[in-house]
C-alpha cells in the first residue's frame, strides 16, 4: 500500500487517504480507469442530491421560503462552477444536459447568425459531440473545412491552420485535449491566433477538465464547454461564453424571454435543480484538498482550487510516468498520443495499440481482473481513421485521475506485462 497518508503537500506527496475518502465508491475493490468517459462521483455531491430532495424540492420562483431556498441552492451551484471557469460573470455559463446536447444547441443558435458561404474549421481529433453538429450546417451552405492533427507529435498545429482560415471563417471548433492522445494543445496561443484572423474559437474541455484547472479569462476562449460527470459531479455539462456572444446569439427558450435573460434564454425548460446543487459539492471538495494539504482558510476560492490542481498533479505525473515507462519498454507498443508524462504536456489519458493484437482481446484479458479499462474509437472516430486503426478494434486507453493510486496502477502493469 501506498503509505502517503497525512503527508501534506510541501513533502511532495498527495494525501492519497483523504482523497479517495472523499469518493464512496473508491471504497469497493475496483479499479477504475475509464475516467475519461465517466468519473466517480463526490460523496459531497451525492449527499447534496439527497438534501435537496428532502428540503427543497419544489418549483423555483414562488415567494414562499422553501421556494427562495431552492433558488439560492440552484444559483449557488452556478455559482461555484463559474468559479471552477474563472468565468466574469454566472450568467456567462450554461448548464446544460450533457455536452453533446450543448454543442448542438450551439451550433443551431450560431447556424442562424452565419450565411451561406460562411466557413466553420473542425478537427479531426475531436469527439464527434464538436464535429456532427458543425457539419450539419454544410445544410444551410456554411463552409466546413478540417484541421488535421500532426501524426508525428499528435498535435494541432497553427501552421497547420493557417492555410484554412479566409476572411469566411467565422469559427474554429477544437479540443483543448483529445480524449485519445491525452495532448494538451496550446489553446491560448491558437485562440489568439484565431482572433486575429477575426473568427472565434469553440473549445471542447471535456478532456481536460478533470486534470487542470480552467481560466476561460486568460485562455480568452469564445466558447468553452465540459462534461460534469467527467469532473466527479452529476450528470450535468456547462458551456460558458463571453457575455457579449450571449447576448447577440438568438435564444432557442420560449419566444417571450428577453434577449437579455442569461442563461436561461438557452436553457429550455430549465436546467435541473438537484444536480445543479450539488455542483457546489466539486468546489467544496476542491477547496478541502486545499486546505488538508496545507493552504490558509483565508485563501480565496480560486486559490484553493489552484492548489488543489497542484496536488492533483503530483499524483497523476506519477501515474502518467509509470505507464508511459511501462508502455515504451515494450517493443510491440505504439503508445498513440504524447509520450512525455510532463502535466504542461499531456494529461493522464493514455492509448496505446500492440502489434498483431486487436485492442479488445487485450481488454478480455484485463477486465476479469476488476479493472475497468475501454477499448475502441471513443466517438474520436477521425483519430481512428486518420491512423488506420479501424481493424485493430481502435486503441486500449487507459484513463486514471487523481484518486487512482500506484497500487492500482501495478495491478494493471502486472497483467499488462504477462499479455503484450
Ligand atoms: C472529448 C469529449 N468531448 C465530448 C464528449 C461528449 O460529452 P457528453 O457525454 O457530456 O455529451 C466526450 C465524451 O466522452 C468527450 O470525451
Amino acid at each position: 500500500m501506498e503509505n502517503n497518508s497525512n503527508l501534506n503537500k510541501s513533502s511532495g506527496s498527495a494525501d492519497m487517504q483523504f482523497i479517495r475518502s472523499a469518493f464512496p465508491s473508491l471504497r469497493d475493490d475496483y479499479v477504475f480507469f475509464d475516467n475519461a468517459g465517466g468519473s466517480q462521483t463526490l460523496g459531497l455531491v451525492m449527499d447534496k442530491i439527497t438534501d435537496y430532495y428532502m428540503h427543497s424540492n419544489v418549483q423555483l420562483g414562488g415567494v414562499y421560503s422553501v421556494s427562495k431556498q431552492a433558488r439560492a441552492r440552484v444559483d449557488e451551484g452556478n455559482y461555484h462552477i463559474a468559479q471552477t471557469l474563472n468565468a466574469e460573470q454566472t450568467e456567462s455559463v450554461i448548464v446544460g444536459s450533457s455536452t453533446t446536447a450543448l454543442i448542438r444547441l450551439f451550433s443551431i443558435v450560431i447556424g442562424q447568425t452565419l450565411k451561406e458561404g460562411d466557413e466553420i474549421i473542425i478537427t479531426n481529433c475531436d469527439h464527434e459531440a464538436n464535429v456532427s453538429p458543425w457539419k450539419d450546417l454544410q445544410k444551410q451552405g456554411i463552409i466546413i473545412k478540417t484541421w488535421t492533427f500532426n501524426p508525428s507529435s499528435y498535435q494541432l498545429e497553427i501552421e497547420d491552420l493557417e492555410p484554412l482560415m479566409t476572411e469566411r471563417t467565422k469559427y474554429v471548433a477544437f479540443c483543448h485535449t483529445s480524449n485519445i492522445f491525452g495532448s494538451i494543445h496550446p489553446v491560448k496561443a491558437i485562440t489568439e491566433f484565431v482572433h486575429s484572423k477575426g473568427a472565434k474559437v469553440f473549445v471542447d474541455g471535456v478532456a481536460y477538465a478533470p486534470h487542470r484547472l480552467i481560466d476561460v479569462q486568460d485562455l480568452d476562449v469564445d466558447f468553452y464547454v465540459y462534461s460534469l460527470y467527467k469532473v466527479f459531479g452529476p450528470h450535468l455539462a456547462v458551456l460558458y461564453g463571453k457575455k457579449q456572444w450571449l447576448l447577440d446569439l438568438p435564444g432557442i427558450n420560449h419566444n417571450f424571454i428577453a434577449p437579455n435573460d442569461l442563461p436561461y434564454k438557452f436553457q429550455p425548460g430549465g436546467q435541473n435543480y438537484e444536480l445543479s446543487y450539488s455542483l457546489s459539492g466539486i468546489s467544496e471538495y476542491y477547496q478541502s484538498v486545499a486546505v488538508h494539504h496545507g493552504l490558509s482558510e483565508t485563501a480565496s476560492i480560486r486559490e484553493k482550487m489552484q492548489y488543489a490542481f497542484e496536488v492533483f498533479d503530483q499524483q497523476e505525473e506519477r501515474l502518467s510516468k509509470r505507464l508511459l515507462d511501462f508502455l515504451q519498454s515494450k517493443p510491440s507498443v505504439t503508445i498513440i498520443g504524447e509520450r512525455d508524462y510532463a502535466k504542461e504536456k499531456r494529461v493522464c489519458t493514455i492509448a496505446f495499440v500492440v502489434k498483431g493484437m486487436h485492442s479488445s482481446d487485450i481488454n478480455a484479458q484485463i477486465h476479469p481482473h476488476n479493472i475497468g479499462i475501454k477499448t475502441g474509437d471513443f466517438y474520436a472516430k477521425g483519430i481512428v481513421k486518420a491512423l488506420q486503426l479501424e481493424n485493430q478494434g481502435g486503441v486500449v486507453r487507459v484513463s486514471m485521475a487523481h484518486y487512482n493510486s500506484l497500487d492500482e496502477l501495478e495491478k494493471l502493469i502486472k497483467l499488462l506485462d504477462k499479455i503484450i
